[in-house]
């Protein structure tokens, strides 16, 4: 079991004190993760005490110590999943000899891309998010939020370690690039696109948490298979903290559903917004975008770069074992592709494509079924409420940015229609600015005392390690 040596400033458990020179380069980049922290972290609350989980190890016992911390002192560490004896590679071309522990040169820049792309989420996450804590709906909720947003610092932490370790001087001016791009600004923007989606309230904070984070789950499943080592025990031990991400949106919207059901029964018209609630049509609509803008993250359908992940052994499959053939070079994926005339879009047909080139999409294959699993759990309590409504994941055609569906127009159950048709449609489908304005206006008033829960939303089944559910979370000096 590894040891972890927390008196240090920066708490690890890959014996940073042997590694000078590693130790310097991370405590000069300390300073300016503080500095990006204070200045980009949840803006009010840096001198809250909070009730946080923090991993002091990897171990059971000593991944998750919960206690009130000020937020700039929580402590962020380094913590690789403990090594496996004997390491292979265990997909593509290398299938079978020795993991790397070191970075092969050859595929050096590739790797560096794959961790500074990994990386950039993490700080932008944080960003989005770093006004939601003024609007919040209890000081349970505002404690999630923070916990996740100390956990995406740490997930940088985790990625900046892994560039100042591995890959030197260039690993150094990536880890600072990583402080100063900023989600949503034109001039320096995060690098994918739903990382600079502006996150305005609550409603799309819980559709983040269970979609775009998500995202992030599979994303780390397919490098925790990774050739290279430290990669594989980095994202490891990151997919544990990442589970609540998606538990806080999964319980968020069932919460924020439950109330509406609650709210639509004490209306003769079944009418949830004239009682101060959100309406099951537009939570539809904000599951639809940020579904759709979370599909985008996956990359092409058909894509050359995902072919040579798989084949250098960089990036594999969530859950490799699970497949019987890990080199994959004979195999194909059948998929439905677009036909596209002039320019127009004239239907679709199937297309078997080589598996390597299809490993985005077995990614987010895999994705689109675990997404479906909360609608199937939210869809339960509308039943239970009596209420006819049924929630649905959009076809994954719909409202694509990226890949070949890309700049073609589909309803959401992936029939291809005009332009005007989507035009016409597209505010029944997707949240208009109206939509947001309204969700917005419930949350004008945050609720910072611990006996309260906004309106919009049902008080959670349990609190946080056994705590009350009223129990003040957040010390909060306004
Ligand atoms: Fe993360
Ligand atoms: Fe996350």
């Amino acid at each position: 079991m590894s040891t972890v040596v927390s008196s240090e400033k920066i708490p690890n458990n890959v014996d940073l004190g042997s590694d000078k020179k590693l130790q310097r380069a991370l405590e000069a980049w300390q300073p300016k993760f503080i500095d990006w922290w204070k200045e980009m972290g949840p803006e009010g609350f840096q001198a809250d005490d909070v009730y946080l989980r923090t991993a002091v190890s990897v171990d059971s016992d000593g991944w998750a110590q919960y206690d009130f911390v000020k937020m700039p002192d929580y402590r962020w560490g380094i913590f690789l999943a403990d090594p496996i004896a004997d390491k292979k590679i265990g997909f593509g071309d290398f299938y079978g000899q020795d993991a790397w522990q070191s970075v092969p040169g050859e595929f050096r820049n590739v790797l560096r891309r794959l961790v500074v792309t990994q990386g950039d989420t993490e700080p932008a996450s944080v960003e989005q998010q770093r006004l939601l804590g003024q609007t919040c709906p209890s000081l349970y909720d505002l404690r999630n939020l923070f916990q996740v947003n100390v956990e995406e610092g740490r997930h940088l932490w985790a990625m900046v370690y892994l560039l100042q370790s591995y890959f030197g001087r260039d690993g150094r001016e990536e880890a600072e690039g990583l402080l100063e791009r900023r989600s949503g600004n034109p001039d320096k923007p995060r690098i994918l696109g739903a990382f600079n989606e502006p996150c305005k309230h609550w409603l799309s904070f819980f559709c983040f948490t269970y979609f775009t984070d998500r995202d992030g789950k599979y994303q780390l499943l397919a490098l925790a298979e990774s050739g290279f080592d430290p990669l594989a025990r980095t994202t490891r031990f990151m997919l544990t903290e990442e589970a609540h991400h998606m538990f806080v949106g999964e319980t968020g919207l069932g919460r924020v559903i439950e109330r509406t059901c609650q709210l639509m029964k004490q209306n003769k018209n079944e009418d949830a917004r004239a009682e101060g609630g959100i309406d099951l049509v537009t939570i539809q609509k904000f599951i639809n975008f940020w579904f759709s803008v979370s599909l985008d993250l996956f990359g092409g359908e058909i894509s050359s770069n995902a072919a040579s992940y798989f084949a250098s052994g960089l990036k594999g499959r969530a859950k490799e074992e699970k497949y019987e053939d890990h080199v994959a070079l004979d195999g194909t994926f059948s998929m439905e592709v677009p036909i596209v005339e002039g320019g127009i879009l004239k239907g679709l047909k199937k297309d078997d494509v080589p598996l390597r080139n299809a490993m985005n999409e077995v990614l987010r294959e895999e994705y689109v079924q675990d997404s479906q699993r909360g609608l199937d759990k939210w869809n339960r309590i509308l039943e239970s409420n009596g209420i006819a409504f049924r929630f649905r994941l959009p076809s994954r055609r719909f409202h694509r940015a990226s890949g070949i569906f890309a700049g073609l127009t589909f309803d959401p159950d992936g029939r291809p229609i005009s332009r005007e048709e989507f035009e016409a449609k597209k505010g029944e489908w997707l949240p208009t600015a109206a939509d947001d304005a309204y969700v917005a206006s419930l949350m004008q008033k945050p609720i910072y005392d611990p006996k309260q829960m906004a309106n919009w939303i049902a008080a959670p089944a349990r609190g946080i390690k056994g705590n009350p559910v009223d129990f003040e979370y957040v010390r909060h000096t306004a």
